[in-house]
């Protein structure tokens, strides 16, 4: 029997996140310049919304493009922008064939008029699919997140929207990007690299966090479903013990 059969599909994560890693490693082994490796990355990302569409789950967040990534050299950068704007135009007719729906977060404003465009023509168009929410994190950051957050929860205080002792968890929920997308529960990052890179800090609270050895352009649907099957052999006790949760079965 394959992994994808053995899952249990009633304990799937519903939120799964991915920090895609190891684009430029993939094309640096093959003698090639890193866009080569990102042009690579893209069939992955396909791969992995298919699967993650076919086997039930509900969101699944990547992250394409952090704050930090303007460091980068320019010329990937503009390579990186162009590959946004193609792929995002090829590939709505396949989104829209499998129902699923397109957002973002992050700070879209700052990134070339011509990937907000396709964006948000894209958002648009697949706003009413159903299958599978796919997140893209574009110009995100979780310290940039939060920060915005504080600013606007100030602000409303300020304005007597809020009061001071309304701040709880939930509230400050409503305050982030992801206002309406539930924690994730499994964050997947390749490449061997075992950091979280200012990625999704705040929601990934109780996520179960999986690393894996593959460079993301050679990650496939065996590799999401190891992760899954993993994430469903682990033991989730949100602070409780283990026999608390025998208990309460
Ligand atoms: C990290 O690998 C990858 C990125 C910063 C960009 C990810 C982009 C894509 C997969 C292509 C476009 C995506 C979409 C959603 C259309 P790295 O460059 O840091 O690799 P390295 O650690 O080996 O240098």
């Amino acid at each position: 029997m394959s992994i994808a059969e053995q899952l249990n599909k009633e304990k799937l994560p519903k939120h799964v996140a991915v920090i895609m890693d190891g684009n430029g490693r993939w094309a640096r082994k093959r003698g090639s310049a890193r866009i080569f490796g990102h042009k690579n990355g893209v069939k992955a990302v396909r791969e992995i919304t298919t699967a993650a569409a076919e086997i039930g789950i509900n969101y699944l967040t990547l992250y394409a493009f952090s704050t930090e990534n303007w460091s980068r050299p320019q010329n990937e950068i503009n390579a990186l922008m162009s590959l946004l704007v193609s792929t995002i135009a090829s590939e709505t007719k396949t989104l829209m064939k499998n129902d699923v729906k397109l957002s973002f977060i992050g700070c879209i404003e700052n990134l070339p008029l011509k990937v907000q465009e396709e964006l948000i023509a894209c958002t648009k168009q697949t706003s009413q699919n159903k299958r599978l929410n796919l997140i893209l994190a574009l110009n995100y950051s979780s310290r940039w997140e939060i920060t915005k957050a504080i600013k606007t929860i100030a602000q409303d205080i300020c304005d007597n929207k809020i009061d001071t002792a309304d701040i709880n968890d939930q509230l400050i929920c409503k305050y982030l990007e992801t206002k309406n997308i539930p924690d994730p529960e499994l964050l997947i990052r390749t490449s061997g690299e075992k950091r979280l890179s200012n990625f999704l800090l705040w929601q990934i609270a109780y996520a179960e966090l999986y690393f894996s050895e593959v460079l993301w352009p050679d990650f496939r649907k065996e590799n999401f479903y190891e992760a899954l099957w993993d994430f469903q052999n682990r033991e989730r006790r949100f602070g409780k013990t283990s026999d608390q949760l025998i208990l309460n079965k």
